[in-house]
Protein backbone atom coordinates (compact mmCIF):
# COMPACT_ATOMS: atom_id res chain seq x y z
CA UNK A 1 0.00 0.00 0.00
CA UNK A 2 1.62 3.12 -1.43
CA UNK A 3 1.43 6.08 0.91
CA UNK A 4 2.53 7.70 4.35
CA UNK A 5 1.54 7.91 8.16
CA UNK A 6 2.05 10.22 10.80
CA UNK A 7 1.77 8.56 14.37
CA UNK A 8 1.83 10.40 17.35
CA UNK A 9 4.97 13.08 16.14
CA UNK A 10 6.75 10.69 13.58
CA UNK A 11 6.15 10.51 9.65
CA UNK A 12 6.98 7.14 7.92
CA UNK A 13 6.22 4.80 5.53
CA UNK A 14 1.96 3.53 5.58
CA UNK A 15 2.44 -0.04 5.11
CA UNK A 16 4.78 -0.09 8.34
CA UNK A 17 2.88 2.47 10.71
CA UNK A 18 1.99 0.84 13.75
CA UNK A 19 0.28 2.24 16.79
CA UNK A 20 0.84 0.30 20.39
CA UNK A 21 -1.32 -2.21 21.10
CA UNK A 22 -2.00 -0.46 24.51
CA UNK A 23 -3.68 2.16 22.88
CA UNK A 24 -7.79 2.80 23.87
CA UNK A 25 -8.06 3.48 19.57
CA UNK A 26 -7.48 -0.09 19.65
CA UNK A 27 -8.01 -1.38 22.72
CA UNK A 28 -11.89 -0.09 22.96
CA UNK A 29 -12.58 1.59 19.61
CA UNK A 30 -12.23 5.04 21.58
CA UNK A 31 -11.48 7.27 19.14
CA UNK A 32 -12.77 9.57 16.22
CA UNK A 33 -12.01 9.87 12.71
CA UNK A 34 -12.23 11.54 9.03
CA UNK A 35 -11.79 11.16 5.94
CA UNK A 36 -11.30 13.83 3.10
CA UNK A 37 -9.45 13.94 0.02
CA UNK A 38 -8.37 16.07 -2.61
CA UNK A 39 -9.21 17.53 -5.91
CA UNK A 40 -6.05 18.66 -7.73
CA UNK A 41 -3.69 18.22 -4.80
CA UNK A 42 -5.77 20.61 -2.59
CA UNK A 43 -8.23 18.74 0.35
CA UNK A 44 -11.09 19.36 -0.75
CA UNK A 45 -13.92 21.04 2.32
CA UNK A 46 -11.17 20.38 4.63
CA UNK A 47 -12.22 22.97 6.84
CA UNK A 48 -15.32 21.13 7.34
CA UNK A 49 -13.82 18.12 7.99
CA UNK A 50 -11.79 19.66 10.99
CA UNK A 51 -14.68 21.22 12.19
CA UNK A 52 -16.48 17.26 12.26
CA UNK A 53 -13.20 15.90 13.68
CA UNK A 54 -13.79 18.77 16.42
CA UNK A 55 -17.48 18.37 17.18
CA UNK A 56 -17.14 14.32 17.49
CA UNK A 57 -13.70 14.69 19.68
CA UNK A 58 -16.08 17.34 21.94
CA UNK A 59 -18.87 14.61 21.89
CA UNK A 60 -16.63 11.64 23.61
CA UNK A 61 -15.12 14.06 25.88
CA UNK A 62 -11.37 14.22 24.06
CA UNK A 63 -9.63 17.29 23.57
CA UNK A 64 -7.68 17.42 19.91
CA UNK A 65 -4.11 17.76 20.64
CA UNK A 66 -3.65 20.02 18.22
CA UNK A 67 -4.94 23.70 16.92
CA UNK A 68 -5.62 24.04 13.61
CA UNK A 69 -2.44 25.67 12.17
CA UNK A 70 -0.43 22.50 13.88
CA UNK A 71 -3.05 19.70 12.32
CA UNK A 72 -2.79 21.02 8.54
CA UNK A 73 0.57 21.44 8.92
CA UNK A 74 0.92 17.87 9.77
CA UNK A 75 -1.20 16.62 7.24
CA UNK A 76 0.89 19.13 4.70
CA UNK A 77 3.80 17.22 5.94
CA UNK A 78 2.06 13.86 5.96
CA UNK A 79 0.87 14.22 2.12
CA UNK A 80 4.82 15.29 0.75
CA UNK A 81 5.86 12.44 2.61
CA UNK A 82 3.30 10.22 0.74
CA UNK A 83 5.07 11.91 -2.22
CA UNK A 84 2.13 10.84 -4.71
CA UNK A 85 1.21 11.68 -7.78
CA UNK A 86 -2.30 12.27 -8.47
CA UNK A 87 -5.34 12.76 -5.57
CA UNK A 88 -5.01 11.59 -2.08
CA UNK A 89 -7.36 9.87 1.02
CA UNK A 90 -6.47 11.47 4.05
CA UNK A 91 -7.22 10.07 7.29
CA UNK A 92 -6.98 11.43 10.13
CA UNK A 93 -7.51 9.85 13.72
CA UNK A 94 -7.49 10.35 17.46
CA UNK A 95 -7.65 8.31 20.38
CA UNK A 96 -8.16 8.24 24.20
CA UNK A 97 -4.06 7.71 23.80
CA UNK A 98 -1.91 5.23 25.34
CA UNK A 99 -2.70 3.58 29.03
CA UNK A 100 -3.53 0.98 31.50
CA UNK A 101 -6.55 -1.04 30.93
CA UNK A 102 -9.01 0.84 32.37
CA UNK A 103 -12.32 2.61 31.44
CA UNK A 104 -10.54 5.49 33.74
CA UNK A 105 -9.52 9.00 31.21
CA UNK A 106 -6.73 9.41 33.85
CA UNK A 107 -4.55 6.33 32.48
CA UNK A 108 -4.40 8.25 28.69
CA UNK A 109 -3.52 11.48 29.36
CA UNK A 110 -2.58 11.90 25.87
CA UNK A 111 -4.66 11.62 23.00
CA UNK A 112 -2.89 9.88 20.28
CA UNK A 113 -2.94 11.64 16.77
CA UNK A 114 -2.66 9.54 13.10
CA UNK A 115 -3.08 11.00 9.87
CA UNK A 116 -2.96 8.66 6.88
CA UNK A 117 -2.81 9.42 3.13
CA UNK A 118 -3.04 7.56 0.48
CA UNK A 119 -3.65 7.60 -3.38
CA UNK A 120 -7.07 7.57 -3.79
CA UNK A 121 -8.26 6.60 -7.38
CA UNK A 122 -10.39 8.40 -10.04
CA UNK A 123 -14.09 6.58 -9.24
CA UNK A 124 -14.99 4.54 -11.76
CA UNK A 125 -17.12 5.44 -14.46
CA UNK A 126 -18.88 2.44 -13.96
CA UNK A 127 -20.71 4.01 -11.07
CA UNK A 128 -21.57 7.17 -13.08
CA UNK A 129 -22.37 5.34 -15.91
CA UNK A 130 -24.41 2.55 -14.66
CA UNK A 131 -25.17 3.24 -11.20
CA UNK A 132 -24.82 0.48 -8.33
CA UNK A 133 -26.93 -1.88 -6.32
CA UNK A 134 -27.69 -1.38 -2.51
CA UNK A 135 -28.78 -3.74 0.04
CA UNK A 136 -31.32 -2.83 2.62
CA UNK A 137 -29.53 -5.01 5.62
CA UNK A 138 -31.73 -6.08 8.58
CA UNK A 139 -28.90 -4.19 10.82
CA UNK A 140 -30.19 -1.15 12.74
CA UNK A 141 -28.16 1.48 12.28
CA UNK A 142 -27.01 2.21 16.24
CA UNK A 143 -29.64 4.26 18.41
CA UNK A 144 -28.38 8.26 18.63
CA UNK A 145 -28.96 7.23 22.64
CA UNK A 146 -26.31 4.34 22.18
CA UNK A 147 -23.17 5.42 20.29
CA UNK A 148 -24.58 8.59 18.37
CA UNK A 149 -24.01 8.30 14.57
CA UNK A 150 -23.36 11.65 14.42
CA UNK A 151 -20.00 10.97 16.08
CA UNK A 152 -17.73 10.01 13.53
CA UNK A 153 -16.65 6.91 15.52
CA UNK A 154 -13.47 4.44 15.39
CA UNK A 155 -15.82 2.27 16.58
CA UNK A 156 -17.38 0.94 13.08
CA UNK A 157 -18.45 -2.59 14.15
CA UNK A 158 -22.14 -1.58 13.13
CA UNK A 159 -21.23 -0.17 9.65
CA UNK A 160 -18.60 -3.24 8.60
CA UNK A 161 -21.02 -5.87 10.09
CA UNK A 162 -24.22 -4.29 7.21
CA UNK A 163 -21.42 -3.62 4.50
CA UNK A 164 -20.04 -7.57 4.78
CA UNK A 165 -23.91 -8.27 4.66
CA UNK A 166 -24.71 -6.35 2.19
CA UNK A 167 -21.57 -8.10 0.13
CA UNK A 168 -22.58 -11.17 0.70
CA UNK A 169 -26.05 -9.96 -0.82
CA UNK A 170 -23.78 -8.80 -4.21
CA UNK A 171 -24.74 -4.94 -3.03
CA UNK A 172 -21.94 -2.23 -3.07
CA UNK A 173 -23.27 -0.37 -0.22
CA UNK A 174 -25.64 -1.28 2.72
CA UNK A 175 -28.64 0.76 3.64
CA UNK A 176 -29.85 1.31 7.25
CA UNK A 177 -32.67 1.70 9.31
CA UNK A 178 -33.25 3.19 12.50
CA UNK A 179 -34.79 1.86 15.48
CA UNK A 180 -38.41 3.36 14.73
CA UNK A 181 -37.80 1.62 10.90
CA UNK A 182 -37.11 4.66 9.27
CA UNK A 183 -34.23 5.06 6.53
CA UNK A 184 -31.20 5.88 8.15
CA UNK A 185 -27.99 5.99 5.89
CA UNK A 186 -25.63 3.68 4.56
CA UNK A 187 -22.72 1.80 6.21
CA UNK A 188 -20.66 4.96 4.32
CA UNK A 189 -22.02 7.29 2.71
CA UNK A 190 -25.65 8.84 3.29
CA UNK A 191 -28.87 8.38 1.57
CA UNK A 192 -31.12 10.34 -1.24
CA UNK A 193 -34.13 9.40 -3.05
CA UNK A 194 -35.90 12.05 -5.80
CA UNK A 195 -39.16 12.10 -6.08
CA UNK A 196 -40.89 14.15 -8.24
CA UNK A 197 -37.84 16.34 -8.63
CA UNK A 198 -37.29 17.06 -5.34
CA UNK A 199 -34.14 15.24 -4.12
CA UNK A 200 -35.09 14.11 -0.53
CA UNK A 201 -32.41 12.67 2.50
CA UNK A 202 -33.30 12.13 5.89
CA UNK A 203 -33.50 14.49 8.66
CA UNK A 204 -30.65 14.12 11.52
CA UNK A 205 -33.04 13.00 13.99
CA UNK A 206 -33.40 9.94 12.07
CA UNK A 207 -29.58 9.28 13.31
CA UNK A 208 -26.91 9.79 11.09
CA UNK A 209 -23.77 11.08 10.22
CA UNK A 210 -24.60 14.41 8.89
CA UNK A 211 -21.78 14.01 5.86
CA UNK A 212 -20.09 17.26 4.38
CA UNK A 213 -20.85 16.21 0.75
CA UNK A 214 -24.49 15.98 2.24
CA UNK A 215 -24.39 19.48 3.41
CA UNK A 216 -23.04 20.41 0.13
CA UNK A 217 -25.35 18.71 -2.01
CA UNK A 218 -27.94 21.12 -0.98
CA UNK A 219 -25.42 24.02 -2.37
CA UNK A 220 -25.11 22.14 -5.33
CA UNK A 221 -28.88 21.49 -5.82
CA UNK A 222 -29.62 25.11 -5.56
CA UNK A 223 -27.27 25.99 -8.41
CA UNK A 224 -28.50 23.66 -10.65
CA UNK A 225 -31.99 24.33 -10.41
CA UNK A 226 -32.98 20.86 -7.85
CA UNK A 227 -34.91 21.67 -4.68
CA UNK A 228 -32.97 19.28 -1.72
CA UNK A 229 -34.91 18.73 1.11
CA UNK A 230 -34.87 17.20 4.81
CA UNK A 231 -37.77 14.27 5.08
CA UNK A 232 -38.34 11.30 7.21
CA UNK A 233 -38.62 8.29 4.76
CA UNK A 234 -39.37 4.85 5.09
CA UNK A 235 -38.57 1.96 3.02
CA UNK A 236 -41.84 1.70 1.51
CA UNK A 237 -40.55 5.78 0.12
CA UNK A 238 -38.04 3.19 -1.93
CA UNK A 239 -40.72 1.71 -4.25
CA UNK A 240 -42.11 4.82 -5.78
CA UNK A 241 -38.41 6.98 -5.88
CA UNK A 242 -37.94 8.20 -9.26
CA UNK A 243 -34.35 7.93 -8.54
CA UNK A 244 -31.88 7.00 -5.81
CA UNK A 245 -28.11 7.89 -4.64
CA UNK A 246 -25.94 8.26 -2.14
CA UNK A 247 -23.06 10.54 -1.31
CA UNK A 248 -19.59 10.49 0.72
CA UNK A 249 -16.71 11.98 0.30
CA UNK A 250 -14.91 9.25 -1.57
CA UNK A 251 -17.87 8.10 -3.10
CA UNK A 252 -18.61 11.52 -4.36
CA UNK A 253 -22.45 10.96 -5.70
CA UNK A 254 -22.90 7.07 -7.05
CA UNK A 255 -26.69 6.10 -8.61
CA UNK A 256 -28.15 3.59 -7.12
CA UNK A 257 -29.93 1.48 -9.82
CA UNK A 258 -31.25 -1.49 -7.30
CA UNK A 259 -32.31 -2.12 -3.94
CA UNK A 260 -32.59 -5.78 -3.76
CA UNK A 261 -35.21 -6.64 -5.66
CA UNK A 262 -36.26 -2.80 -6.36
CA UNK A 263 -35.49 -1.54 -10.09
CA UNK A 264 -35.03 2.43 -9.39
CA UNK A 265 -36.69 4.51 -11.96
CA UNK A 266 -35.60 3.30 -15.22
CA UNK A 267 -32.55 0.63 -13.80
CA UNK A 268 -30.22 3.29 -15.02
CA UNK A 269 -28.85 6.07 -13.63
CA UNK A 270 -31.39 8.75 -13.61
CA UNK A 271 -31.15 12.46 -15.18
CA UNK A 272 -31.40 14.66 -12.10
CA UNK A 273 -28.66 12.72 -10.60
CA UNK A 274 -26.84 12.69 -13.10
CA UNK A 275 -27.27 16.82 -13.20
CA UNK A 276 -26.16 16.86 -9.66
CA UNK A 277 -22.62 14.89 -9.92
CA UNK A 278 -21.92 17.25 -13.04
CA UNK A 279 -22.32 19.82 -11.15
CA UNK A 280 -20.31 18.89 -7.46
CA UNK A 281 -17.58 17.79 -10.07
CA UNK A 282 -17.24 21.02 -11.44
CA UNK A 283 -17.54 22.78 -8.36
CA UNK A 284 -15.13 20.74 -6.70
CA UNK A 285 -12.54 21.59 -9.21
CA UNK A 286 -13.36 25.25 -8.94
CA UNK A 287 -12.93 25.18 -5.55
CA UNK A 288 -10.25 23.56 -4.94
CA UNK A 289 -8.14 25.42 -7.57
CA UNK A 290 -8.96 28.64 -5.92
CA UNK A 291 -8.11 27.52 -2.77
CA UNK A 292 -4.56 25.85 -3.77
CA UNK A 293 -4.05 29.39 -5.72
CA UNK A 294 -5.13 31.08 -2.34
CA UNK A 295 -2.67 29.27 -0.54
CA UNK A 296 0.50 29.29 -2.74
CA UNK A 297 0.23 32.56 -3.04
CA UNK A 298 0.05 32.90 0.96
CA UNK A 299 2.69 31.15 1.12
CA UNK A 300 4.82 33.20 -1.49
CA UNK A 301 5.18 29.80 -3.91
CA UNK A 302 4.92 29.04 -7.60
CA UNK A 303 2.30 26.72 -8.56
CA UNK A 304 3.16 23.00 -8.24
CA UNK A 305 5.49 23.17 -4.85
CA UNK A 306 4.66 21.75 -1.49
CA UNK A 307 6.38 24.14 -0.64
CA UNK A 308 8.37 21.88 2.15
CA UNK A 309 11.08 21.18 0.96
CA UNK A 310 12.01 17.35 0.02
CA UNK A 311 9.44 14.86 -0.19
CA UNK A 312 11.58 12.32 1.45
CA UNK A 313 10.13 10.54 4.81
CA UNK A 314 10.38 12.89 7.82
CA UNK A 315 11.12 11.06 11.38
CA UNK A 316 9.76 12.75 15.27
CA UNK A 317 10.13 16.14 13.49
CA UNK A 318 7.39 18.55 14.81
CA UNK A 319 6.66 21.52 13.14
CA UNK A 320 7.73 24.77 15.16
CA UNK A 321 4.29 25.31 16.38
CA UNK A 322 3.46 22.28 17.96
N1 LIG B 1 -17.60 7.75 5.21
N2 LIG B 1 -22.41 8.09 6.75
C1 LIG B 1 -21.42 7.31 7.21
C2 LIG B 1 -21.76 6.25 8.20
C3 LIG B 1 -20.10 7.51 6.77
O1 LIG B 1 -19.11 6.74 7.25
C4 LIG B 1 -19.84 8.52 5.82
C5 LIG B 1 -18.45 8.81 5.33
C6 LIG B 1 -20.90 9.31 5.35
C7 LIG B 1 -20.67 10.43 4.37
O2 LIG B 1 -19.99 11.50 4.98
P1 LIG B 1 -19.07 12.49 4.14
O3 LIG B 1 -19.90 13.03 3.04
O4 LIG B 1 -18.69 13.52 5.13
O5 LIG B 1 -17.91 11.70 3.62
C8 LIG B 1 -22.17 9.07 5.84
C9 LIG B 1 -16.22 8.00 4.92
C10 LIG B 1 -15.95 8.43 3.54
C11 LIG B 1 -15.45 6.77 5.35
O6 LIG B 1 -15.67 6.36 6.46
O7 LIG B 1 -14.64 6.28 4.57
Amino acid sequence: MRGAAYVNGTIGPLETAAIPVLDHGFMYGEGVYEVLRTYSGEPFLYDQHVARLRRSAAAIHLALPFDDETLRSWVDRTSAAAGLEGDTYIRILTTRGVGDLTYDVRATPVASIVIVVKPQPAPDPRLRNEGIAVALVPILRNHPGSVNPMIKSNNLLNNALAMQEAQRRGAEEALMCNYRGELAECSQSNLFLIRDGVALTPPSTAGLLKGITRAFLFQVGQEVGVKVEEATLMPADLDIADEVFITSTTREISPVVRIDGRVIGSGRPGELTLRLWDAYHRRALEMTSLAGTARKTAQGLGTGDWGLGDSTLLTGKRPPDS
